[in-house]
């Protein structure tokens, strides 16, 4: 009988706060249905090796059948005793099939067995998450579409600067959020390579075929060097900092719905189940969703601080350190994939008020450069002289109380004599989207071109 749950070799048990303190269970059990696929495809490999039997193979699948369920139901019971989820499904395999159990482990430690059940589990999470990344860019490309020509102040440094379209707006989110896919897309292919083989650092002596382990469970290859495979989290740190940016992405989109909600802007509506009220001010309805969404953020690029920090002074090969990259993962990945969630549904009721919108285009002399092109295109003046002489025109409007558009011909041919009465063409709204057709402008047409080329790119 031992006094301690590893082995003859340790004196006493551990204290209840150590056993707490280095115990995982309670949080990598999420890990449970990776960890069963894994061990199957590890075990099958063994049988074909000949290194089990076909019994042993057998038993091996009824026992894990059979725990597949009691997870599955509720039934199952975890152990903090047996520190991690690999220990207790292994330990109860064994409860119910005996020997193969205590087989199951022929060639393979838990460093290349966690390492492989995370990279499995991120994988199919990583899934997940491109799904929403692509179906959050069709709401955005609809509702694009739906407010192609709708115009509204575009902003630099917050001050009204020209005229842009809604919908050429909110495709420039929809840019982020293909360049979001495409980095999460390229990160699996690194996840998506196989561990198990490396053993605990060095390798192991049975004649595993490794290629076709990869193979059973979908992988893209194996890792080429023991030590590397056990002891990188490279993968979930490009992971994370992937998800970082998609949720810096969903935050400044978020800031701006915050701000287009308010009384001082009035740009946009959300749907009512999207918002919450005060409980002592009646009048309100708060736009706490993409607050939160703001906020979580912080708590994804912390992750990423946490995992990248783990890593910087561990010596090769595993350390227990690793343990530690489990809650910061898993984390990320609930957040970034619940806010996802959230937003294809919100964005999709996200509704203008066009007239608003104008009406905040209309303030700030929005149209200032077009009078100075109109100048540089109609009348050959040098593009610095022209913004000279509209800087003029803005100081006598500001100074009559006009916007910049409001001046009669008589006052701006008081600045520049060459000004015709053309000139109120461009210096409308319409005419200064119009003019912005060069590719990626914000001209209602190029939007529109935007929008096929992005509904074809998400259709195929
Ligand atoms: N629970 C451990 C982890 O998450 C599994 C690997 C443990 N290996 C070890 N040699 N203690 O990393």
């Amino acid at each position: 009988n031992k006094a301690n749950a590893w082995s003859a070799l340790f004196a006493e048990p551990v204290s209840e706060l150590v056993q707490r303190y280095t115990a995982s269970v309670g949080f990598d059990q999420r890990l449970w249905a990776a960890d069963i696929q894994g061990s199957l495809a590890h075990a099958e490999m063994l049988h074909a090796q000949g290194l089990i039997s076909a019994q042993d193979w057998a038993d091996i699948q009824r026992g894990m059948a059979q725990i597949r369920e009691e997870i599955a139901s509720g039934q199952f019971e975890w152990k903090l005793a047996l520190e991690d989820v690999h220990l207790n499904l292994e330990a109860r395999l064994t409860e119910l099939v005996g020997q193969a159990g205590k087989r199951l482990h022929t060639g393979r430690s838990r460093n290349d067995q966690v390492a492989t059940d995370v990279r499995l589990w991120l994988r199919g999470e990583i899934d997940g998450l491109l799904t929403l990344l692509t179906q959050l860019q069709a709401v955005l490309v609809e509702r694009a579409e739906a407010n192609a020509e709708v115009v509204m102040p575009g902003f630099t440094h917050l001050q009204v600067a020209q005229p842009v379209t809604l919908g050429h707006h909110l495709l420039a989110y929809v840019e982020m959020f293909a360049r979001d896919h495409e980095r999460l897309s390229d990160v699996r292919r690194r996840v998506n390579r196989l561990p198990l083989g490396a053993a605990a650092l060095a390798g192991t002596p049975y004649p595993l075929d490794r290629e076709r382990v990869a193979r059973t469970l979908g992988m893209d290859g194996v890792c080429q060097n023991s030590l590397d495979a056990v002891s990188d989290r490279d993968f979930a740190i490009e992971f994370t900092a992937a998800a970082s940016l998609a949720m810096v992405h969903i935050s400044r989109l978020s800031e701006e719905l915050v701000l287009w909600m308010s009384q001082n802007f009035g740009f946009v509506t959300l749907p009512d189940r999207f918002c919450t009220g005060s409980s002592i001010m009646p009048q309100k309805k708060n736009p706490d969703v993409p607050e939160l969404a703001r906020g979580k953020t912080g708590r994804v690029v912390g992750h990423l601080m946490g995992l990248i920090t783990l890593m910087k002074g561990q010596p090769l090969a595993y350390n227990k350190d690793n343990q530690e990259d489990k809650e910061p993962l898993f984390d990320t990945v609930d957040t970034l994939r619940d806010t996802l969630r959230i937003f294809v549904d919100m964005m999709a009721g996200l509704q203008a008020r066009p007239e608003n919108l104008r009406a905040a285009a209309q303030r700030g002399h929005a149209t200032a450069t077009d009078l100075a092109d109109y100048l540089v295109r109609e009348k050959g003046i040098p593009f610095r002289d022209a913004h000279e002489t509209v800087a003029h025109a803005v100081r006598l409007a500001s100074e009559r109380g006009l916007e910049l558009a409001a001046l009669s011909l008589e006052d701006l041919q008081a600045i520049e004599p060459r000004i015709g009465a053309d000139v109120f063409g461009p210096l409308s709204l319409e005419g200064s989207l119009a003019a912005r057709k060069v590719l990626g402008g914000t001209a209602p047409e190029q939007v529109r071109a935007q929008v096929a080329r992005h509904k074809a790119r998400l259709a195929g």
